[in-house]
């Protein structure tokens, strides 16, 4: 049934195809409570494509799995909150395991739903301020199924204010404050921002690229859009790319005891590879 108050036309069955089609293509699992949301979101895209019923976008994804527009329509859907040093526990635990990393050894962590950047940035930060330089070196992995948030990871541009819990000193050591035109903004300083290697991946893909393996892995807050059987599958790939006893961090509301033992609880919301 078309709805009223809509300049589009968005019918129950078109909510059904949006909810079929992000959960074959991301693995995010929309309940039924997300019809709203999948309008809100999706509608600008349905303008620019000069179309005015839902049916006729859809169609045309449907036709082409490999229409650019299929990325669009993921990016639209995407939730990507985040922040610099959310939960901040984690990255205590992250600062510990690193000291007593091996010299000589690389140390790599990735950020596998990165968003905008600030996790690994908080991440690259905590490792440049633990170990003196030459001691024992890092490198992060960046990736997320978004590719609009990929860009603003990769330019480390960012308004002020998303620093503005960050102490003065980690502010100086690395951020350079914009002038002119970049007034209000702050860049990350290079040094840091070369740590880390930015790429798409989507966790739900039926097969992730070469990424090697991994001594600590933030997977925070992305969970919680997968279902049971998504989730297991991503653990259990993950679990493969992790060194014995590398961390795994999730976020505060994603429990996965009951879904996995590939992996024993450390801390809050802090999992170590099991075995
Ligand atoms: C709420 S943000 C979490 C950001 C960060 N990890 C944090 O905790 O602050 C969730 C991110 O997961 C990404 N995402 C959703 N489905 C994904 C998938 N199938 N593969 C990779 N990333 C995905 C979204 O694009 C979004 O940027």
């Amino acid at each position: 049934m078309p709805i009223d108050d809509r300049d589009l036309t968005f019918t129950a069955a078109d909510f059904r195809r949006v909810r079929d089609m992000v959960y074959r293509h991301a693995g995010i699992a929309l309940s039924d409570a997300k019809s709203d949301m999948a309008y809100a979101r999706l509608a600008r895209r349905v303008r620019a494509m000069g179309e005015k019923r839902f049916s006729v976008y859809l169609d045309v994804l449907s036709a082409d799995p490999a229409h650019p527009e299929w990325q669009a329509f993921v990016n639209a859907l995407t939730t990507n909150l985040t922040a610099f040093f959310r939960e901040p526990h984690h990255f205590e635990m992250l600062a510990q395991h690193y000291r007593m990393h091996a010299d000589g050894q690389i140390y790599r962590v990735w950020s596998a739903a990165a968003s905008t950047g600030e996790e690994a940035y908080s991440a690259a930060m905590t490792l440049a301020e633990t170990r003196s330089a030459g001691w024992c070196r890092f490198e992060l992995l960046a990736t997320d199924i978004d590719t609009n948030v990929l860009k603003t990871a990769a330019a480390g541009v960012y308004h002020e204010e998303r620093i503005a819990l960050l102490n003065e000193r980690q502010i100086k050591a690395h951020f350079l404050r914009g002038k002119g035109g970049n007034e209000g903004k702050v860049r990350i300083k290079p040094e840091l921002s070369s740590a880390i290697r930015f790429g798409q991946l989507n966790l739900a893909a039926e097969r992730w690229p070469d990424i090697g393996v991994f001594d600590a892995v933030f997977c925070r807050n992305v969970m919680i859009y997968f279902d049971g059987q998504t989730q297991r599958a991503i653990l259990q790939r993950l679990a493969e790319h992790m060194q014995p006893h590398a961390l795994l961090f999730l976020g505060h509301s994603e429990n996965i005891q009951l879904i996995t033992d590939a992996f024993t609880p450390c801390g809050r919301t802090a999992y170590r590879k099991a075995g």
